[in-house]
Formats: structure tokens, C-alpha cells, sequence
């Protein structure tokens, strides 16, 4: 029987290893999505209401991409990162925006350098199965948005139908770790992204860890046949 790989999520060693692949991330992305990332994160940015105007947080935000699909829908965003090298490249992209640049920060998920209930949303895509405490991130969301706020998390999970598990469990575990080998200078990264995948919590088991935060009206939805999905929740 196959066991879990134990995950190193210490906040150095993931920094690092951010930090390592951050040249080659974007391209990376497209290639290992087929650009399909592009359209997760628009739906996750859909997803909220942005009736609040208040500013909208995008938590784990690498390059960017999730805080200008915010951004294309007009809200008000702050990134936040703490891996430096990703930030910087965000910058970049951010720089060539005459106006409304989502603006980025440092920090870390776990103790969010921002005062309570600022925030009328915020978004986090692929970034919190690297969180090394996934409730305390969560709480520290819940904590900093305003009542009424809405989040929209996107997350890789394995698809439920037998006809798509096996193929996407090949290519996830054999396919896109010779890929990311191939294409980025820390393979080892490419590695770490199935195993962590395969031992996040999915679905409504996510669900549940999103109600012990407090977060309510939590729901969650497939794209792309199950290989993502888009949970959202608010606080009350
Ligand atoms: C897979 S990338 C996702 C980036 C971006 N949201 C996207 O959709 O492409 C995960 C990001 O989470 C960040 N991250 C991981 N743990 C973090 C933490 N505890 N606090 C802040 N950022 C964190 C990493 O530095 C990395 O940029």
C-alpha cells in the first residue's frame, strides 16, 4: 500500500521553494493548465458579489494573476505574499497598469499584518494547501473582512467520476512532475504540487474547516470536470 509522503511546510521551505520556481511560474501555469488557470481564476473572481466596496484581499498571491482578474472587475485589491520573488515579479506586472494597481505587501497568511474587518472580500488561489496551518489561515481571513465579507478560494482537488480519476492521477503524479523537471530549475517543486494536493482536504471536508472558522453560506463547486474547485463562504 502506498504511504503519504511526509510534506516539509515549514514557512522557510515553502519561501524557498517559491521563491525557486517564481522565473519560471507563469509559464509553467499555462503549460502544466493548459491555460485553463486563466479561467479558474476569473470564475473565482465572478464568484464574488463586490458589493461591499471596501477593498478586496488576495491572500497568497504569487504573481498576481488572481489580483488583476480582481482587478478586471473593478475592485480595489491589496496582494499579499511572503515569498519576495513572487511579489516582485507581481510588481512588474502591476507597473505596466496606468490606474486602480492592485497594490502588494508582504505577510503571511497565519498573522496578517492588517487590522480586523478591512476587507468587503478576498480571494486565495492555489495558495492555501501550502499554508502550514490551514484553520489559523483561515481564521485570520474570517478576521480581517467586514461582516457580510465574501471569499472565493480555488483549489486543486481529485475528480470524483472514475473515468477522469485514473487519467488525471497519471498525469498528475507522472506526467506534470517530468514536466516541471524539465521546465523549472526546482523540479523537486513539481513533486511536492501532487503530493500536496492528494493529502489537502477536498470538498466538504474543506467545507467543514471553513465553518470552524466561522465562515457561513459555504459552498463549493467543480471546474473543469472536478480538477479545481471554487469554494466560497462569508462571514456572517
Ligand atoms: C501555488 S502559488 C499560487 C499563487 C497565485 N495565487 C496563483 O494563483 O498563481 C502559492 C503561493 O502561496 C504563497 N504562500 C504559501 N504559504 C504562504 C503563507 N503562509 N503566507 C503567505 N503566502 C504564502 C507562496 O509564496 C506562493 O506564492
Amino acid at each position: 500500500m502506498a504511504t503519504a509522503v511526509e510534506l516539509d511546510k515549514r514557512s522557510g521551505t515553502i519561501r524557498d521553494m517559491f521563491g525557486a520556481v517564481a522565473p519560471r511560474y507563469d509559464l509553467l501555469n499555462r503549460v502544466l493548465s493548459a491555460s485553463l488557470d486563466i479561467v479558474w481564476r476569473r470564475k473565482a473572481a465572478e464568484a464574488l458579489t463586490l458589493a461591499d466596496p471596501a477593498p478586496v484581499l488576495d491572500l497568497c498571491c504569487g504573481t498576481g494573476d488572481q489580483a488583476l482578474a480582481l482587478r478586471k472587475r473593478g475592485a480595489e485589491v491589496v496582494a499579499a505574499d511572503f515569498c519576495v520573488p513572487m511579489l516582485a515579479l507581481a510588481e512588474k506586472k502591476y507597473q505596466r497598469l496606468d490606474e486602480r494597481r492592485p497594490r502588494g505587501l508582504a505577510g503571511d497568511a497565519m498573522t496578517l499584518p492588517f487590522a480586523d474587518q478591512l476587507f468587503g472580500a478576498a480571494t486565495v488561489a492555489f495558495g492555501l494547501r501550502n499554508v502550514a496551518d490551514l484553520d489559523a489561515a483561515l481564521v485570520e481571513i474570517h478576521r480581517v473582512l467586514r461582516p457580510g465579507g465574501e471569499t472565493a478560494f480555488l483549489e486543486f482537488t481529485v475528480p470524483e467520476t472514475p473515468v477522469l480519476r485514473a487519467p488525471y492521477l497519471f498525469y498528475f503524479r507522472t506526467v506534470l512532475p517530468w514536466i516541471g523537471r524539465r521546465l523549472s530549475k526546482r523540479g523537486s517543486a513539481y513533486s511536492y504540487l501532487p503530493d500536496s494536493v492528494l493529502q489537502f482536504p477536498q470538498r466538504q471536508v474543506f467545507l467543514e474547516r471553513m465553518e470552524a472558522a466561522g465562515f457561513t453560506d459555504v459552498a463549493c463547486r467543480n471546474l473543469s470536470g472536478g480538477i479545481v474547485n471554487l469554494y466560497t463562504g462569508r462571514r456572517a
